[in-house]
């Protein structure tokens, strides 16, 4: 471990962290300890401390009074602390990376590219909300009213953010909500996932040691049914921002109460191929789309809707690609091409159980479909349907189903009916048919001729119905991390 983070551990073997309490690194009060398991082989990454409530509440008012001074430090000032943060992380990548590998499965790519798109992240954002500007509104313009009131229009910070980050990027999607809420003059508390805790951490030591003060950023460490509805329900914390399963938002929505919130939830992403697709970037979309990170991504292909006869043809050719594009294996090993392991053994179970009963009801297997511990095969399934709870809810893990329509119609009454609305894809060659059909989907953003995905990260990013609320992407972020605050300077005679 790099001296950077030693300060981090409580003890060595086996590794025990220290949660962040805004002040310092510190052992819990609670003596209880998570035991985080490797997804890639069962071994022990680390264990983190479950921190009580008492901490918490102290983590929360620490947050409150140094929030303050904080939304006091000039913009210029948090921009060099911002940038510097980036800086550590690019110069811990390989130590990051590798715990990445081991805390949550991820190839080496994909580890690799977690912690550089984080820093471009941190950056951006940086070099945005420098650029964010208020505005002088004049009375005049309104009926009845005439020149002789302004209003100042500013963004304010909301105060405290609590930021709940899911396992599948615990750096980057941590980054992506504790770096606009400071930029904007909010404290943050960090409650990183379970598996992503250790990653959680130190990517909190990276601006701690940037400079963030005292009590401006902490990191608590606990499942989330331990202390998530604790810190949800806190009368200190006044903005949620949440990644994860479409469950936990509803039941944080109750939770929470009245405050603002930004979440993205569950996607379960559909790809339309129209008749004229270009069926070799087709398939090759659905691949990248639906097997990376073996498919525990929001943004993951979920299943595939075209003609038979389309079908006919592209699932052959999605078929030869898995077989030599996409390899099942230790995410350590350079052979490993896409599909590493499934976070936890119970969610590998649940993918096979889906599997089973899509089959058992009439679905055909083209390919995959066997676990081994937390390793699930890349997976196809034709002659699937939209009532089969493989295409129904998101199935978090390397399947992709295909479906057969009779129209366009057809296709757009299945994804308009979902719970969810992420991202969809279209395939064709008529662009603008690709807008025209994009305009009649209810998801966040519509992809033409290229699989689901939040990047670039700034443009937006949403989901609706049960896929999220507000809009994420960097400048979005920046905005809604922050308010509207107006003062109006009425003419005085
Ligand atoms: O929450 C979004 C994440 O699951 C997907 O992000 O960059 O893989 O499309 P990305």
């Amino acid at each position: 471990m790099p001296e950077f983070f030693e300060e981090l551990l409580s003890s060595t073997s086996p590794p025990t962290y220290k949660f962040y309490n805004g002040a310092g690194w510190t052992k819990s009060q609670s003596g209880k300890e998570m035991e985080i398991n490797s997804p890639v082989d069962g071994s022990l990454v680390g264990c983190v401390p479950v921190v009580t409530q008492e901490e918490i509440d102290g983590v929360i008012a620490r947050a409150i009074q140094a929030q303050k001074a904080w939304n006091e430090v000039s913009l210029d000032k948090r921009a060099t602390i911002m940038h510097l943060a980036a800086d550590w992380l690019r110069h811990h990548e390989e130590y990051l990376t590798r715990l990445l590998i081991m805390e949550i499965g991820k190839t080496v790519d994909e580890a690799k590219g977690e912690v550089k798109r984080t820093a471009d992240l941190i950056d951006y954002y940086t070099d945005e909300a420098r650029s964010l500007r208020g505005e002088e509104i004049d009375s005049d313009a309104f009926p009845g009213f005439e020149k002789g009131k302004i209003a100042i229009v500013n963004r304010v910070p909301w105060g405290v953010v609590l930021a709940i980050a899911p396992f599948n990027y615990p750096i980057n999607l941590s980054a992506s909500k504790i770096a606009p809420a400071l930029l904007m003059g909010n404290a943050c508390v960090l409650k990183p996932p379970t598996h992503g805790s250790i990653a959680g951490l130190h990517l909190t030591q990276a601006f701690v040691k940037a400079g963030v003060p005292e009590g401006v950023i902490s990191c608590v460490t606990g499942g989330g049914s331990e202390i998530g509805e604790y810190l949800t329900q806190h009368a200190g914390i006044n903005m949620v921002a949440f990644t994860g399963s479409s469950e936990t938002g509803a039941k944080l929505c109750t939770t929470s109460g009245m405050m603002p919130l930004l979440f993205e939830c569950g996607g379960n992403n559909p790809v339309i191929v129209l008749e004229d697709a270009d069926l070799v970037l087709t398939a090759a979309q659905i691949i990248k789309g639906g097997f990376s990170y073996a498919g525990q991504r929001c943004t993951g292909v979920k299943y595939v809707l075209s003609y038979e006869h389309i079908l006919d043809k592209l699932i052959p050719m999605v078929l030869e690609l898995v077989r030599t594009d996409v390899k099942m294996g230790d995410p350590r090993s350079s052979e490993t091409k896409l599909v590493g392991p499934i976070i936890t053994e119970s969610a590998a179970k649940t993918i096979e159980q889906r599997v089973k009963d899509a089959v058992e009801a009439g679905a055909t297997l083209v390919i995959g479909g066997k676990r081994m511990g937390t390793y699930i095969e890349p997976t196809l399934l034709s002659h699937a349907r939209p009532e089969m709870d493989v295409v129904r809810t998101e199935t978090f893990g390397p399947v992709v189903s295909f479906i057969s329509i009779q129209s366009v119609e057809e296709a757009l009454r299945i994804v308009n009916s979902s719970m969810y609305g992420l991202q969809a894809s279209i395939f064709t060659k008529d662009e603008g048919t690709g807008i025209k059909l994009g305009q009649k989907i209810n998801v966040g953003t519509v992809q033409v001729n290229f699989s689901p995905q939040r990047g670039p990260d700034h443009f937006p990013f949403l989901g609706v119905k049960k896929s999220g609320l507000g809009v994420q992407g960097v400048r979005y972020s920046l905005e809604a991390m922050s308010r509207v605050k107006s003062i109006v300077l009425n003419k005085y005679e």
